[in-house]
């Protein structure tokens, strides 16, 4: 593929001057950043709608009649819905702000097992289904919810590389499984599993669904209208967007049964000394003054995202990580994870004889950024019977070339380290 007319419609060349960071050096080399599954680089036009609104329309939101609190009030919401949009929603989903995928996972996991206005909607013997590729923030928070409500907390396993399989989790899915959370795309590996069939099974069942997109949604956004999906959560750092931004998006009924876990202005209805009554969703769910800025350069980004075009973007990554996989696959003593995983832009490995960290220092000493350790996914990893992997994960801006310097920089700690 040609890097300089790769993704249209801008060309590569162009796209990435929208990404001022990515011209600097690294010690003494052109940064390479390949760390894109932690965090991706925020666009310019994202910048500039943030700017924009600090400038021009700052003010508190749903507080005030005067102009600039109408303003922000119309940014934030327009926003709601421009990403509503972008993830296909329909009139029966509702979508609400969190400061990242981890916040709204907790949110569900934790209201929908503790009790507020109503009895917890997990209670004590039910069963709760977590698949076994994923990051901490999708298990961590259900081992929670499973200690605080009385639940049974089942791990649907991967096969030895790392695989689900929608036939085991229709043998695990019980009249009492409540819940079945699973990974659009597991940060770890890149494996991506059969979902949309996974969320099928679990919904049939009677069981709430959840999707983990994080690592999705830049390239591969998945229509929640389309799914069996009652809450889907993302964050806007993994898709060129703000830190501290993200949302949960879902069936308006699922979230619904939440019980609010943040409580204070905005959230609700009627207070007096002794009580409060709550208000409808979304608001319901977005106690105190919310990120409005970066609600709106959250939006910018998924703008951003469709004018480059999100075909473009998908074929570009997955084209990245199949050239960094087989490259890899050929040096000596490497083996990469998922080595299938080919709608994936992450790419992980082991490399035998040298450490992750000492392989992530000598390609930082070139310029190239990968991540290394656990990748927040430690029992994935030890089901794999794997120690810390070397990750380079790819986005819409990274060329043949960086895979080229990756590849090069990984055989020459091959011949350093071993
Ligand atoms: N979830 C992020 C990652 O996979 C931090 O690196």
């Amino acid at each position: 593929m040609d890097d300089t007319s790769q993704p249209n419609p801008t060309g590569l060349r162009a796209l990435r001057e929208l990404f001022p960071v990515l011209e600097q050096t690294i010690n003494g080399a052109p940064l390479a950043y390949l760390d894109n599954a932690a965090t991706t680089q925020i666009a310019q036009p994202v910048l500039d709608a943030m700017r924009g609104f600090e400038h021009r329309d700052r003010a508190n939101i749903h507080r005030g009649v005067h102009t600039l609190s109408q303003r922000a009030t119309d940014a934030f919401e327009r926003a709601r819905e421009d990403l509503k949009r972008y993830v296909g929603a329909g009139p029966s989903h509702e979508l609400v702000f969190t400061s990242g995928t981890t916040d709204a996972l907790n949110m569900v996991a934790l209201g929908l097992s503790i009790g507020g206005e109503r009895p917890p909607v997990i209670e004590p013997g039910d069963q709760i289904i977590v698949s076994g590729i994923e990051h901490h923030a999708n298990l961590v928070p259900w081992q929670q919810a499973a200690r605080r409500s009385g639940a049974t907390l089942s791990i649907l396993q991967p096969d030895a590389q790392g695989r689900l399989d929608a036939r085991d989790l229709a043998r695990l899915l019980s009249p009492r499984t409540r819940v079945f959370a699973v990974t659009a795309c597991a940060n770890a590996t890149g494996e991506r599993p059969p979902f949309e069939e996974m969320l099928a099974l679990a919904a049939e069942a009677g069981a709430l669904t959840v999707l983990d997109a994080a690592q999705a949604v830049s390239h591969e956004v998945p229509a929640i209208d389309a799914l069996a999906c009652d809450f889907m959560a993302f964050s806007g750092h993994k898709m060129y967007g703000p830190m501290g931004t993200g949302v949960l998006v879902g069936r308006r009924a699922a979230l619904e049964r939440l019980v609010p876990l943040r409580f204070g202005g905005d959230m609700v209805q009627w207070v007096t000394q002794t009580g409060a009554s709550f208000a409808e969703l979304p608001a319901r769910l977005e106690g105190g003054t919310p990120n409005v800025a970066g609600a709106v350069g959250l939006a910018a980004a998924a703008a951003f995202i469709d004018k480059v075009g999100r075909g473009e973007i998908d074929a570009h990554v997955r084209a990245l990580r199949a050239n960094a996989a087989a490259g890899l696959a050929a040096i000596e003593g490497v083996t990469v994870l998922s080595p299938e995983a080919s709608a994936s832009a992450i790419v992980s490995f082991v490399a035998q004889g040298a450490h992750p960290h000492d392989i992530g220092t000598l390609l930082d000493e070139q310029g190239v950024a990968v991540r290394t350790g656990h990748h927040c996914a430690q029992p994935l990893i030890d089901h794999l019977g794997l120690g810390p992997t070397t990750r380079a994960s790819f986005a819409l801006y990274n060329t043949h070339d960086e895979v080229e310097r990756l590849l090069a920089g990984v055989a020459r700690a091959m011949e350093v380290l071993r």
